[in-house]
Parts: C-alpha cells; sequence; structure tokens
C-alpha cells in the first residue's frame, strides 16, 4: 500500500530544486542522502533522512517507514570527471539505486533524472528516438541504470535533462552549476574562459522542477523516456556572454577558449536534447521552458544580491 508523499533520492542542485516546487505545493516531501543538504529541508517545508541508497536494507526499512507514492531519482555520482576516473564504482552505484527502488517501490511512480550523456554527441540534436551511445563512464552508468529501472519497474519515466542551471551560493563548497559558477566569477570582476566548440541546451532549475512535478502527477499513461532541454543551442561561450550581460558585466571578461582544454573534455560535443514527445502530452504541453536570455535575467537579482557589483 503506498501513501501520499514523495521521496526525493539525492539532494543536490536538482534534488532540491524538485523538492521545493513540491513542498511548496504543500506535497509531503522526503529528500535522502548521505550527508545533509546545503539548505535545509526543514526552511521550505521538507524533511531529510540520512540514507546511502547503493545500501538496500536501509533502503527497504526507509520505504517501509514511508510508503511514499512517488519516487524521484536524481543522485549522484554526478561529476563527469569523477566517473571517469572511477567507472566501475558510478556504474555500480547508479545500478544499485535503481535496481533496489525498482524493486522495493513497484507501485510508486518512479521518476529518473538521467542525462544528455548516453549520446556520443555527434548529433546536433538528440530526440527520444536517437539510437543511444554514451559519451564516458558517466553516461555508461546512467544509461545502464535506465535499463535496470525499466526492465523492473515498467511505470518509470526516465526524464533526461540537458545541463540545469540555477542559483548556487558561492561558498556551496563544491563545484556550482556552470551558470551560478559564471555568475560569481563575473559579479566579482574576474575573467571566465568558456568553450566555444562545446554547444548545450541549458535548462532552468526551476523549468526542470515543474515538469517532473507534473511526470509524478500524471493520471495518463507516459512513455518510458521523455527529453527536456531548453529551446535555445548555445556553446558555453554565447552562454557566458549572455550571462555577462544580464548582469551587467563586461563581455570583454568572457573568453572562448577549445574544448579539450577545459574540465569539459570528456562531454559529447553536442550535448543538446530536443523532445518530440513533451509537447504532446496533456498538462505537460502549456508548461514553458525557458530559454537562456529569459533564465539570466530571471536569476541575475540573486547574484547581484549575494556579490558586491563590479567595479
Ligand atoms: N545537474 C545537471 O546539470 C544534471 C543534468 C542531467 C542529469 N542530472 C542528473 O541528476 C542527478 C543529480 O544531479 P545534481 O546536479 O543534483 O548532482 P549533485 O548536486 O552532485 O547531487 C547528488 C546528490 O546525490 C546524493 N548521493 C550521492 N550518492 C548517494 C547515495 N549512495 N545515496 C544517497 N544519496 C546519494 C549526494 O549526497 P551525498 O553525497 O551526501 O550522499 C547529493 O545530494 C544525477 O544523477 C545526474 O545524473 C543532472
Amino acid at each position: 500500500m503506498t501513501g501520499e508523499s514523495t521521496l526525493v533520492v539525492g539532494s543536490g542542485l536538482v534534488g532540491t530544486g524538485i523538492a521545493l516546487r513540491l513542498a511548496w505545493a504543500g506535497e509531503a516531501v522526503t529528500l535522502v542522502s548521505r550527508r545533509p543538504p546545503a539548505l535545509p529541508p526543514h526552511r521550505y517545508g521538507a524533511r531529510w533522512a540520512a540514507l546511502d541508497a547503493t545500501d538496500t536494507r536501509a533502503s527497504r526499512r526507509l520505504l517501509d517507514r514511508l510508503r511514499p507514492g512517488r519516487v524521484v531519482l536524481v543522485h549522484g555520482p554526478s561529476d563527469v570527471t569523477w566517473c571517469e576516473a572511477h567507472p566501475d564504482e558510478a556504474l555500480a552505484a547508479h545500478v544499485a539505486v535503481a535496481d533496489t527502488f525498482a524493486g522495493l517501490a513497484p507501485d510508486a511512480r518512479i521518476v529518473m533524472i538521467s542525462t544528455d550523456n548516453v549520446f556520443d554527441g555527434t548529433s546536433a540534436h538528440h530526440t527520444e528516438s536517437t539510437p543511444v551511445s554514451p559519451a564516458n563512464a558517466y553516461g555508461r552508468a546512467k544509461l545502464e541504470a535506465e535499463r535496470v529501472l525499466l526492465d523492473k519497474a515498467p511505470r518509470s519515466v526516465i526524464l533526461r535533462v540537458s545541463l540545469v542551471y540555477g542559483h548556487e551560493p558561492a561558498d556551496a563548497g563544491k563545484w556550482l552549476n556552470f551558470f551560478a559558477a559564471c555568475a560569481h566569477r563575473l559579479r566579482r570582476g574576474e575573467p571566465v574562459e568558456a568553450p566555444d566548440d562545446h554547444w548545450t541546451t541549458p535548462v532552468l532549475l526551476d523549468d526542470v522542477a515543474e515538469v517532473t512535478a507534473a511526470l509524478l502527477h500524471a493520471r495518463h499513461p507516459l512513455p518510458p523516456v521523455l527529453h527536456l532541454g531548453g529551446p535555445d543551442r548555445v556553446t558555453r561561450a554565447e552562454w557566458a556572454t549572455v550571462i555577462a550581460g544580464a548582469l551587467g558585466a563586461p563581455a570583454g571578461l568572457v573568453t572562448p577558449v577549445p574544448r579539450a582544454r577545459t574540465r569539459y573534455a570528456s562531454r559529447p560535443v553536442n550535448a543538446c536534447l530536443t523532445s518530440g514527445l513533451l509537447p504532446t502530452l496533456p498538462g505537460l504541453g502549456g508548461i514553458t521552458v525557458r530559454g537562456v536570455h529569459a533564465g539570466a535575467h530571471l536569476l541575475a537579482p540573486e547574484f547581484a544580491a549575494a556579490a558586491p557589483p563590479v567595479a
């Protein structure tokens, strides 16, 4: 017997954004991760519990207690560079969590957040019907977890999302999302180097949360795999220039560089997602997914409030 609450496995950037959206709508939400999240969930009406989601017995105890009607799998490891250096651990962790939750919560609606790294990036756009071919160890781990989840819990939905961005404080103590990292540097008047040969379709965290909430509550059958990218296909260098413009920082602070010289060397050239399906689904077609200009203007005041202006 499953209940009305939602369990969010992973309390990083994306998990917290989704939990915030659900809690603000009045839902009972519990986030889990091994360490407490940066933003304490009680501040926005959610709860947090310690869990290593690769631990099947501990996960069973938690699910027996909570009996969630909905589960979002949005856990790490998410660092592409770390996964490349630890491919077996990355694969084992992603597969173990998918296998555990598919087995223990078969009646729940499970949404797993996946990635464009399941493609090798040779196409400029990837739709739900583009053949998969993982770009790296991270993509291989996520793809195998997708397969395990859909095999064991066929009502589940895989939501592959492009590069997610939103506000994160400068002192978060981790790699910040690209928008936040650029915005903090630009506000301090520091230069930003960004690849001009690495394309992405960035998607605002709030829009990812909105679509995820709609999928969790959909009353009609859903396709097993859905894509969510923003409407703009840009290089990181172009995007950084848009961010500078929204913050009122000089565009000259942004220097385009080759991807091979950056930490994005193991990423696919085209990290772009397009959906042929989302706009056609009842209740989902009406969700506006914002482009990079709208997103930058929406977030700029949060960064302006967080740091002194450029001298
Ligand atoms: N951010 C993006 O642009 C993006 C794009 C596409 C897909 N995604 C997917 O979304 C997911 C989350 O991304 P993110 O950016 O939010 O990552 P993140 O900020 O690194 O957060 C990952 C979260 O997972 C938790 N976690 C890791 N291992 C765990 C375990 N064994 N048991 C329980 N919790 C665990 C981490 O906390 P602890 O380490 O304390 O446990 C952390 O709270 C990833 O799977 C990624 O593939 C992200």
